[in-house]
């Protein structure tokens, strides 16, 4: 009998199947470890390009390297110089932590090879894309008829919206897009490549609390017809980059009927928090919206690229995309068998649905609104903290996982410039030290630091001592400079 292990009988793309297992494990076993000691390591870490260029730079091998030596490598030389995004001090932009369960989806789905763009090709798969779109479409409250499709994240969803509310207007001349000057530049990206430009995107001014102002909104509408141009589609943020803000959503759905304009809601960032019972108050009027953009890697725990847009109306989205060339003509088999590359820009895509399906069948919903909810309410006391502290002051409210704020003495008068640079300072050096990362911003045009709290492995702790850390360094920057 053949031996399998025999490497006489491989080609050259091919290992024996022993050390398959081999190399397979110590890979596991590597994970385990890093996702084991992730608390203990720095929150970041980072190289420049004239450090890595020579340890990272040649000609292909023309034959192949002991696989140790390469794993060795990638471990010891490349993955360390990526930011550990997954770690529980980790607030900078939108942290991102996969469960377990969906790290071998992806694992599985790639080892089994699945090719998920037509029914013809992947029943299975595609079945459990069409169970997860409908457990999305019950969470979002959308009807029977509503569904989507997994994208690789929330920019290309937010894309394939633009497209389907195009075609759904006739693709008009001079459309114009609504969006908050909170909106994501995902938004105008997305404009520019559907034939938006950029002095038609609108940028409608918020309240107070980040929130777009909408009768600003039906003014700046009005303004558009009265110049003839065709005002198409307004998106909404539910929950904003910046500050975290859901803009009134059902006030703009309303004003979306009435003015016959496609509604958008963008909730890549904040979407998934509507799992959680006492939140979901806050999206009331998602459920009226035309779609929505979801980003699985972000609240939902999953790895990258999981992005998602749902539409109220499937078949609006697939009449948006939907083109059968002679040489795919096996796969159509009718409607009831659905082509998820009818639905978006990819033709080839990957089992995406895999991995949410195996984290939660194997984690249960329930934890996954714990996790959310918890993120949430480390946020609210993040506020209380800079709110009862005499160094540290809010920028805005927080909202959703997300704290703005900034350091400054209360009682001491401090110049708008100081305060920039001792901000900047601090930020830097917390960067720095790899103890947690964070990210800064500007909200109307000052300077604000950031906190974008996650993580389902963070602690209260972990966010205090942040913060604590941040007044440390804020009151020893000031000083050292001189400042106060
Ligand atoms: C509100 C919002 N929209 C869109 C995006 C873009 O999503 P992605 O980075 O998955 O393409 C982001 C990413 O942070 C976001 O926060």
């Amino acid at each position: 009998m053949k031996d399998p292990n025999d490497q006489s009988s491989l080609t050259g793309l091919e290992l024996p199947p022993d050390e398959m297992r081999r190399l397979g494990y110590s890979i596991v076993d590597l994970l385990v470890d890093r996702w084991t000691n992730l608390r203990d390591g720095p929150a970041w870490q980072f190289s420049p390009r004239r450090e890595l260029q020579p340890l990272l730079w040649g000609p292909p091998p023309e034959k192949g390297r002991d696989p140790d030596q390469v794993i060795g490598e990638v471990v010891g030389k490349i993955l360390p110089m990526a930011g550990r995004i997954d770690h529980p001090r980790f607030f900078a932009f939108i942290p991102s932590s996969p469960t377990w369960p969906s790290v071998m989806g992806d694992f599985l789905a790639t080892g089994f090879n699945v090719f998920q763009g037509t029914w013809l090709e992947s029943a299975g798969p595609s079945q459990v894309e069409l169970v997860v779109m409908d457990w999305f479409r019950q969470w979002l409250g959308f009807p029977e008829e509503g569904g989507g499709l997994l994208t690789s994240g929330g920019s290309a969803a937010n894309l394939c919206a633009l497209v389907a509310a195009r075609e759904w207007a006739g693709n008009p001349e001079n459309p114009v897009l609504y969006v908050s000057d909170q909106g994501h530049s995902s938004l105008e990206r997305a404009a520019r490549i559907v034939g938006i430009s950029s002095e038609n995107v609108r940028r409608i001014p918020t309240d107070p609390d980040f929130r777009l102002d909408v009768p600003q909104l039906r003014e700046a509408i009005a303004i558009d017809r009265s110049r003839g141009l065709h005002p198409l589609c307004v998106c909404a943020n539910a929950g904003a980059t910046n500050t975290g803000a859901i803009d009134p959503l059902d006030s703009i759905a309303g004003l979306a009927k009435e003015e016959d304009l496609w509604f958008h809601i963008d909730g890549a960032y904040g979407g998934f928090a509507l799992l959680v019972p006492g939140e979901k108050e806050l999206f009331h009027g998602i459920e009226k919206a035309d779609s929505v953009t979801l980003d699985p890697h972000k609240w939902l725990y999953q790895p990258y690229e999981t992005g998602c847009l749902m539409v109220r109306d499937t078949q609006l989205l697939e009449a948006a995309f939907r083109i059968l060339p002679e040489y795919l003509q096996d796969t159509a088999l009718g409607s009831e068998h659905v082509n998820f590359a009818d639905r978006g820009i990819q033709l080839t895509r990957g089992f995406r649905a895999l991995k949410i399906w195996m984290s939660i069948q194997t984690l249960g919903l329930e934890a996954f609104r714990e996790a959310i909810g918890t993120g949430i309410q480390h946020a609210r006391a993040a506020e209380r903290f800079i709110q009862e502290s005499t160094h540290l002051e809010m920028m805005g409210p927080s909202s959703l996982g997300i704290v703005c704020f900034r350091f400054r003495i209360s009682g001491a008068d401090m110049l708008p410039e100081d305060l920039e640079e001792v901000n900047r300072g601090i930020q830097d050096e917390i960067v720095e030290s790899g103890f947690a990362m964070m990210s800064s911003t500007r909200l109307r045009g000052e300077f604000s630091l950031r906190l974008s709290i996650l993580n389902y492995r963070s602690l209260w702790s972990d966010v205090q001592e942040t913060l604590e850390e941040v007044v440390r360094i804020g009151r020893r920057v000031w000083r050292k400079g001189g400042l106060g």
